[in-house]
């Protein structure tokens, strides 16, 4: 049985250039260092993905991923990026269905499936997101909607598969709003996607990341919770100073005092 890892996760989004990914790296590579059981990643704008893979190649904690990739390898796909083209200039991940995708640029369950097909099958990981929104929230829908979205990526994939996929828990209604989840929120729904999984053998080495409002005030609480492997993070993981702050209180948060990371082993 091996130990999951814990996760640190930032997701720039349409942030950084790559002279201001250039200074981000130099500034973080002072201010952090590897720690066992701990990965970092990083998903830069996609002409950041190259100098930030370059910037990091010291680091084998660190790992770079492409925020949106296109399912075909190449093609009439305009304003498309594949694959192929992401793995050349260092990405070893990519996000896949984030919630601005799904709902900002009309992604279908059926396109999310698609990439993360197309991902494994590219031998790059996929980190796949999952959340309600307010209304469905609101509306009591969260538990279907989550369901629904990971039944879609569970029937893509045979079981084997799934050792090579990353999940997220992303709420909607907490993304960019500086409402987070409560870590009792973030559980419960963590538990449900778990079971999920479990009812279709797949095994519970499967990470689970929570994302939404993440900042270094509440990821300790988060992260004390063993349904939460990680963190993806938009707003606070964009100074080298806050980010190193939320792997640094996150990562205290969860070390156990025989040592190492206080994960639910699967
Ligand atoms: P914020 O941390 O800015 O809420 O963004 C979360 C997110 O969407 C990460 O993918």
């Amino acid at each position: 049985m091996t130990q999951r890892q814990l996760t640190f996760a930032a997701n720039w989004k349409m942030n950084h250039g790559p002279a201001e990914t250039r200074a981000f790296a130099e500034r973080f590579l002072a201010l952090t260092t590897p720690v066992e059981g701990r990965r970092l990643w990083f998903f830069p704008a996609a002409v950041s993905i190259g100098p930030m893979s370059e910037a990091m190649k010291s680091r084998a904690d660190v790992e770079i991923g492409a925020q949106n990739v296109h399912w075909e390898p190449k093609g009439a796909y305009t304003g498309g990026i594949s694959i192929p083209m992401v793995t050349e200039v260092g990405a070893r991940l990519t996000l896949v269905g984030h919630s601005e995708r799904r709902h900002l640029f009309g992604e279908t369950d059926e396109q999310v499936a698609r990439k993360t097909r197309a991902a494994l099958a590219a031998g790059i990981t996929p980190l796949v997101c999952v959340g309600e929104t307010l209304a469905e929230r609101d509306g009591g829908r969260t538990e279907p909607v989550i369901l629904r979205q990971t039944g879609a990526v569970l029937a893509a994939l045979p079981a084997t598969d799934w050792d090579r996929v990353v999940l997220a828990y992303e709420p909607v209604w907490a993304i960019g709003t500086g409402k987070n989840a409560t870590p009792d929120d973030a559980a419960q729904v963590h538990e449900l996607i778990r079971m999920a999984l479990s009812r279709n053998g797949i095994s519970a080495r499967v990470p689970i990341l929570y994302g939404g409002s993440v900042n270094p005030e509440n990821v300790a609480s988060l992260l004390t919770r063993p349904q939460l492997d990680g963190v993806l993070v938009g707003g606070a993981s964009l100074t080298p100073e806050g980010w190193a702050e939320v792997i640094d209180r996150g990562s205290k948060a969860k070390v156990c005092p025989s040592g190492g990371y206080d994960l639910i082993e699967g």
